[in-house]
């Protein structure tokens, strides 16, 4: 493990590298998204023992979107088992945009794989639950857990998401009809759109983050999140789909599980070892934001981190 001072030092490098870069910019396909100031960018590290190396907009807190995706698949894994995941949902990376008609078209109206739009609404389906504000109740606490605080909704996103949703719901819609989503797919989706809607910050993001990094414990709360055997699935599958459309290239240049979120967070897990977030608003067309892919793949150049091993 590096020293403090290498983290702290690599954390503080990979910001002032690209604090000026303005390239892509705020998603805007959700209204809100693109009031969010583009300048944003924080980034943190917290290993699996539970220390803290962040520069930047560290503790502002934006919409968490698609990076709650990882955390529902867990929740449904730690119910209902690996098996019900890969039956019911499917592992396969799309190759395509997240929400992409056409994917589900070409895979027989199945939800292909929990990180797309589709596979985790039907992830949120999956979740055991009587009624909406059950099922919500449950997400919301499942996420916080592996925060280690209480995280909230960010309302006005709710609203501005809930209200433009069409495709989502579209979509929800074609599952069920097929009997690939498990509860009614208005609520599915309703609630997935909350879940998208939650606040985080990028250091409560690396938390998450690190609590998969140990194996299921948070490191700061040392509250046990999920059973340590589904946690190598769950990044199995955010390495082959965590970047969309990209994840072959990210997968190709870094070698780490991640997960990208159009509010601008990705965040990246270094298996016993640690988490790093990047947070900035502006991103490509993938929706994947700029900054922090950069961020991220500087620091684990610097610390050469890569799974598969070393690329110097
Ligand atoms: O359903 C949506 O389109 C958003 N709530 C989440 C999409 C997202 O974050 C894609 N990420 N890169």
């Amino acid at each position: 493990m590096p020293s403090a001072e290498t983290l702290q030092h690599v954390v503080n490098e990979a910001h002032a590298r690209f604090k000026d870069d303005k390239s892509g910019k705020n998603a805007d396909y959700i209204p809100y998204l693109a009031s969010v100031p583009s300048n944003l960018f924080g980034v943190v590290i917290v290993t699996a023992d539970g220390r803290v190396f962040s520069a930047g907009d560290v503790g502002y807190s934006f919409s968490i979107q698609s990076c709650s995706k990882v955390f529902t698949l867990a929740q449904v894994m730690q119910q209902s088992g690996e098996e019900a995941v890969l039956m019911k949902i499917g592992v396969e990376p799309t190759g395509m945009p997240f929400n992409s008609v056409t994917a589900l078209g070409m895979h027989d109206n199945k939800a292909i794989n929990p990180l797309v739009n589709c596979g985790a609404m039907a992830s949120v389906s999956m979740v055991k639950a009587g009624n909406a504000a059950e099922r919500w109740d449950k997400i919301l606490a499942f996420q916080s857990k592996f925060a280690g605080e209480q995280l909230k909704l960010i309302d006005e996103v709710y609203k501005s998401e809930a209200d433009t949703n069409w495709r989502n719901r579209g979509m929800a819609s074609i599952l069920y009809n097929n009997e690939n989503l498990f509860c009614d797919p208005l609520e599915a989706c309703d609630v997935y759109t909350k879940q998208c809607s939650i606040g985080v910050t990028a250091k409560q993001l690396a938390v998450m983050g690190a609590t998969l990094a140990n194996g299921g414990v948070n490191p700061i709360t040392k509250e046990r999140c999920i059973d340590a055997k589904h946690v190598p699935r769950v990044l199995a599958v955010m390495t082959m789909a965590g970047f969309y459309d990209e994840s072959g290239q990210w997968a190709y240049r870094t070698g780490l599980p991640a997960k990208t979120g159009v509010g601008g967070g990705i965040f990246a897990v270094v298996p016993g070892r640690m988490a790093i977030v990047g947070f900035s608003p502006p991103v490509n067309e993938a929706g994947n934001s700029i900054r922090a892919t950069k961020a991220i793949n500087y620091i684990n150049n610097e610390l050469n981190l890569n799974l598969f091993g070393s690329t110097r």
